[in-house]
Order: structure tokens, then C-alpha cells, then sequence
């Protein structure tokens, strides 16, 4: 019997050497069919570089990658039919119009019928059609780009930061389109610096730090692994309630906006404070009480806690 390969994608101890640089450093993950992959990782950590070696744009120092069975490295032809690339910073023809760009590109693939409508619809250009590209938003082209790595029907799509720059409402867009996609069983490589874009669109997140993963996982599952506090938010502006939440032990940040935000252990932690607030005969608005997000859990991996990191605990960690 032929064993088939479950993994859309697999990368097998992956190096990229730039001269002395070491951009990607002998990592391995795997990719299954339909699953939505996003690689998180500061400026310069190598997503780029380990994305466009998926993809056959770059080629490896060492190490292999098998895409839908085949080797990116000796492949191209093959594979370059069946991925769709959006990537980072994509720019196009400025003056012929969206329906004229993706008629161009389809071309590019003779042989494959592509439905231009049907993307132009699908990434809600349709409004958009007959406009130039050099008048289109951020948000516009960022569709356009997508629309474009559509235009072979492809099983696999690599989209490196489709949503940097934009608004948060066409950002939200962009995710509609992205979820669309993973309905339609594309398997998804996604890059962006959004913690709550990967959160919500991604089954599983790597995040890269200096050429190598140091995390990989379910969003979920990496904010339940890598924290074990909770954030409880007053908002007061009562100055006492900052002093006996200290006086306590903890440590409350107070934002701009008066809001005291102090890491908590345990929700008995919470109901201590609030006891301890009444009894001191304090005021406080309102009160939320949170899991970790990615966003902190990114930031402590990556070792940039340091400066952003807005949040008190109890103690030092
Ligand atoms: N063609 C190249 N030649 C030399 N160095 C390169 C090349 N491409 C990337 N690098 C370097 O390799 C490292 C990884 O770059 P890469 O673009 O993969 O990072 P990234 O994670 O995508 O960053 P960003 O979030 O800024 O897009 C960086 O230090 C970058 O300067
Ligand atoms: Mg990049």
C-alpha cells in the first residue's frame, strides 16, 4: 500500500544563510490540509525568508520542504500552478483597471479558466472593477493582491502581512475574505504582526524569533501553556483604590485613562482585592477580569516585555 502524505506542507530542519547572517535556523513544523498556519515573529526574525522558500521564490541553504508532496527545491514548475503568493508589500500596474489586472494575471496560468467575477466578487471589489489601481485605498489593493493569488484556484495560499497598514475596518474586511478561503478548504500561510488576526483566524501560530521557533501551537493552547495569570481592570479614579491594591503586594499599572490594570493569580485573587477595596471604603466604576492574550504571550517569548509590557504583577516573575 502507498502511505499518502497527510501534510500539505512539511519543512524539515530549514536554514537560509545570508553571508554571515543566519536568517532561518534549522527549523521544522508541518502544515495540514485546510488549516490556516500563521508564522508570528518580530521585524527581521526570517517569516519572509521561510515563507518564500515555501513558496519556490527563494531557495534553501539546507534542509527540505516538501509542498503537496513535492520538493520546493526541484518542483518549481509543478507547484507553481497549484499556490496562490500574496507578497509582503505587493504593489501592481497602476493604471489599468481591477478587472483588467486579474484578467492579465489568469492569462499568466493559460490553460486555467479563471472566474475573474467570481474573485472580484469575492474579495467585494465589485464596486472597484473598472478603477485604476493607482486610485485604489491601503485596503483595496490589499484585496486586489489576494484576488490575484486566487486567480489559479489555488491549493495553498501564502498571504506575507496582508493586513499591515490598513484600517481597522478593512482589516476586518481582509479577515472575512481569509475566512471565506479556509471554508473553501485552501490551506493558508499567513504572516502579520496582528496578535488578534492570528488569535482569530489561525488553527495553529509559530512564532519565529532570530531564525527559530520558539513556540508552536493552537493560539489557545500557547496562552494557556505560557501564563498563569489573569488581568483584572478597574476603572476608578479613585486614587485609593491604586494604594490598596498595592499596599496589598501587587503591582497596578494605572493607564492614561485611569483604568488600574494589576496581574492576578487565581480569581480568589480578585475577590480579595475587591474585599479589600470595600472594607478600605474606596470607589471603583467598573471591573473586567481577563484571560492572557497573544499579544503577551508573544511579547514575553520574544523578550520585548521589557518595554511595552503594561501589565503588574504580583512580585517579580
Ligand atoms: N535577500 C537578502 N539578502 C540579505 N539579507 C536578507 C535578505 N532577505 C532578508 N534578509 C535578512 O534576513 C533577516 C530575515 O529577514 P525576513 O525578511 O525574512 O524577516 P521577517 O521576519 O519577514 O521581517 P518583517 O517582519 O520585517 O517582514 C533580516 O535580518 C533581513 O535583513
Ligand atoms: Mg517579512
Amino acid at each position: 500500500m502507498t502511505e499518502v502524505t497527510e501534510y500539505v506542507i512539511e519543512v524539515d530542519k530549514l536554514t537560509k544563510r545570508y553571508g554571515d547572517l543566519l536568517a532561518v535556523n534549522d527549523i521544522s513544523f508541518t502544515v495540514n490540509k485546510g488549516e490556516v498556519f500563521a508564522l508570528l515573529g518580530p521585524n527581521g526574525a526570517g517569516k519572509t525568508t521561510t515563507v518564500e522558500i515555501m513558496d519556490t521564490i527563494r531557495t534553501p541553504t539546507s534542509g527540505k520542504v516538501t509542498l503537496l508532496g513535492m520538493d520546493v527545491t526541484k518542483n518549481k514548475h509543478d507547484i507553481v500552478h497549484r499556490i496562490g503568493v500574496l507578497p509582503q508589500g505587493f504593489s501592481s500596474f497602476d493604471r489599468i483597471t481591477v478587472r483588467e489586472t486579474l484578467q492579465y494575471y489568469s492569462r499568466l496560468f493559460s490553460g486555467m479558466k479563471s472566474d475573474v467575477d467570481g474573485l472580484i466578487e469575492l474579495v467585494n471589489l465589485k464596486d472597484k472593477a473598472k478603477e485604476q489601481y493607482k486610485n485604489l485605498s491601503g485596503g483595496l489593493r490589499q484585496r486586489l493582491g489576494i484576488a490575484i493569488a486566487l486567480v489559479n484556484n489555488p491549493e495553498v495560499v501564502f498571504l506575507d502581512e496582508p493586513t499591515t497598514g490598513l484600517d481597522p475596518r478593512a482589516r476586518r474586511e481582509v479577515w472575512e475574505v481569509l475566512q471565506g478561503l479556509k471554508k473553501k478548504g485552501k490551506t493558508v500561510i499567513l504572516t502579520t504582526h496582528y496578535m488578534e488576526e492570528a488569535e482569530l483566524l489561525a488553527d495553529t501560530v509559530a512564532i519565529i524569533s532570530k531564525g527559530e521557533i520558539i513556540a508552536m501551537g493552537p493560539p489557545g493552547e500557547l496562552i494557556k501553556n505560557n501564563t498563569n495569570y489573569l488581568v483584572l481592570t478597574l476603572q476608578s479614579g479613585d486614587e485609593s483604590v491604586f494604594g490598596v491594591v498595592h499596599k496589598m503586594g501587587f503591582e497596578p499599572v494605572l493607564s492614561n485613562h485611569k483604568d488600574i490594570k494589576v496581574r492576578v493569580e487565581h480569581t480568589d485573587d480578585v475577590l480579595k482585592i475587591l474585599n479589600a477595596i470595600r472594607d478600605a471604603g474606596a470607589l471603583y466604576r467598573g471591573l473586567d477580569v481577563r484571560n492572557p492574550n497573544l499579544e503577551e504571550v508573544f511579547l514575553k517569548m520574544t523578550g520585548e516585555a521589557l518595554l511595552v509590557d503594561s501589565v503588574g504583577g504580583k512580585g517579580k516573575e
